[in-house]
């Protein structure tokens, strides 16, 4: 169960990147920010659509596969069917793609701009069955706020 106050994390990124316009700065910092504010998690960060492929963008954990198809993967099956893929076991999805063996359970939400797939957000834990009900909305409308914020910078990510 998740205690992590979502609302606030994501006034807290408004502040932060309402006034910027540079793409890059502000995706770091909401890499940053949930970072430090999800407990329990060894890695997040960004995936970025270039052509049919998610390039790895500013992430914070260990270094991790830079490359992944549209298609293949927990990310590469969020960014086909543009739905959050909840994983409460990694081991237990076919074709799960492992960047740090510590991870135990996954979330991935696409990114939308103007409906657009622009990438998607992963995140892992060390810990099976991390991520609730709560966690999934809490970081799809963050990332929705993201996606608000980056439409007014050019270049997106
Ligand atoms: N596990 C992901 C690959 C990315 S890493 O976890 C950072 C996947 O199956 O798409």
């Amino acid at each position: 169960m998740s205690d992590i106050d979502y609302p606030l994390l994501e006034s807290q990124f408004n502040a932060i990147a309402g006034g910027e316009q540079d793409a890059l700065a502000n995706s770091s910092n909401f890499v940053a920010l949930l970072f430090n504010a999800l407990d329990d998690i060894n890695w997040l960060g960004l995936y970025v659509l270039r052509g049919e492929q998610l390039v790895l963008g500013p992430f914070q954990g260990k270094p991790a596969c830079v490359r992944i198809p549209v298609g293949r993967g927990v990310c590469g099956t969020a960014a086909a069917t543009r739905d959050t893929q909840v994983v409460p076991d990694v081991h237990a999805f076919p074709g799960h793609i492992v960047c740090d063996a510590d991870s135990r359970s996954e979330i991935v939400v696409p990114l939308l701009m103007n409906g657009e797939l622009i990438g998607v957000l992963d995140v892992d834990s060390p810990s099976l069955d991390r991520f609730s009900a709560a966690d999934r909305e809490g970081l799809e409308s963050l990332c929705r706020a993201f996606c608000r914020v980056q439409s007014e910078a050019p270049g997106f990510i």
